[in-house]
């Protein structure tokens, strides 16, 4: 079993270790006094997890309400999150109460989002059980839906109380979605651990080393998130290859998985980095060898205009002004804002072979 402490305003920490969902009921008894948990799931995870969580829950004194909702991105809307809200009032939960959120990224932003908000917050747990959740969404305490007019445009800061990985999860996986998590993996390796890159650059880890890997991305990440709570600095350094990718998203109207997507566009900013002069000239042919070798697609077919376009819509842009995540090496990066007029060449060269 391995764990990180996330120094944020309230600490909290990240406890990583396979079989650990089975001792979920014992985990989350010492976080809390209260015995009520509202357990939020998609219905996919629901299905392969929620009975047994809740068993454990309940063995461990806990009454326990259950929601479900379908699953996938195309449901984390303002209905869903209505419904949530609604469902906690049903169930008369209070102040003291917590709410589990078991599942990916889409269960944990939408069930922290309503945890957040309902009686102006409650309580959060994060049971991860996609990669990504692992390593990315479950940490930090970012929380959200998405609306018409983009992802995540609604949310709130809102820190859980604890996180509960256990990688045994990450086996019921589909092999594409376990790849969206490599990308985000990867990511920290290129943005500021050379030897983690190293570690995932032959492909896809055996399940006994996904504790460490794990572990290393948490740490990662609760560095950064510690120094910036509110993502007001340095903490945008995590959206390397997110610029690119978020226009990527946009321009396959959301076919592409977020992962994907983050993984061009972390081709996309090296090339831009190696032709500024930046990073030395062998790091795009390294990232894309380690990104194939996970499954990872290295390319797109969007213009360098569309992809420009799309890229306007960022919520990261503050006026004529976008920040680029551009690496030196791999495992060192830096801030590079731009010009929104410049992103157009910036993209043409992003494509360049
Ligand atoms: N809050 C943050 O900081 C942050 C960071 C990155 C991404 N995100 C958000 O995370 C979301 C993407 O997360 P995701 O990729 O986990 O998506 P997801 O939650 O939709 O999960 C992907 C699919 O895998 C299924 N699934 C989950 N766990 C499973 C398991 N163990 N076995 C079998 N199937 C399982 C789900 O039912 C779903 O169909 C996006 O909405 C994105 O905006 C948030």
């Amino acid at each position: 079993m391995k764990s990180v402490h996330v120094e944020t305003d309230v600490p909290y920490e990240v406890t990583i270790g396979r079989g650990l969902l089975h001792a979920a009921g014992e985990w989350l008894a010492k976080l809390t006094p209260s015995r009520v948990a509202a357990l939020i799931s998609d219905e996919t995870v629901a299905a392969l997890y929620g009975d047994s969580v809740t068993q454990n829950l309940t063995q461990a004194g806990f009454h326990v309400h259950r929601f479900t909702f379908p699953a996938g991105e195309q449901n984390k809307t303002l209905v869903t999150y209505g419904r949530m809200l609604d469902f906690l009032a049903a169930c008369q939960c209070t102040r003291a109460d917590t709410v589990v959120a078991l599942g990916g990224g889409v269960t944990g932003d939408m069930a922290g989002f309503a945890a957040a908000t309902y009686l102006r917050g409650v309580r959060v747990v994060q049971l991860p059980t996609t990669l990504l959740a692992m390593v990315d969404s479950s940490v930090g305490g970012k929380t959200g839906i998405d609306l018409a007019a983009g992802k995540n445009l609604a949310g709130a800061f809102h820190q859980p109380s604890g996180v509960l990985c256990d990688p045994d999860t990450l086996a019921t996986l589909p092999t594409d979605v376990l790849a969206d998590g490599m990308a985000e993996a990867i990511k920290y390796g290129v943005l500021c651990d050379a030897s983690l890159f190293e570690m995932l650059a032959g492909g896809m880890p055996a399940m006994d080393a996904m504790e460490s890997i794990i572990q290393r991305c948490v740490a990662i990440k609760a560095g950064v998130c510690a120094e910036d709570e509110c993502d007001r600095g340095q903490r945008q350094l995590l959206n390397l290859g997110h610029t690119f990718g978020h226009a990527i998203e946009r321009c396959s109207d959301y076919q592409m998985p977020h992962g994907h997507a983050v993984a061009i566009g972390m081709v996309y900013v090296t090339r831009i980095a190696q032709r500024l002069g930046l990073c030395p000239a062998d790091c795009v042919a390294r990232l894309q060898a380690a990104l194939a070798a996970n499954g990872l697609p290295v390319a797109a077919p969007y213009t360098a205009e569309a992809l420009a376009q799309a890229a306007l819509g960022d919520k990261k842009r503050a006026g004529g002004t976008l920040t680029l995540v551009l690496p030196k090496a791999i495992g060192a990066c830096v801030l590079y804002p731009v010009q929104v007029t410049e992103l157009q060449a910036l993209a043409s060269i992003a494509l360049e072979q």
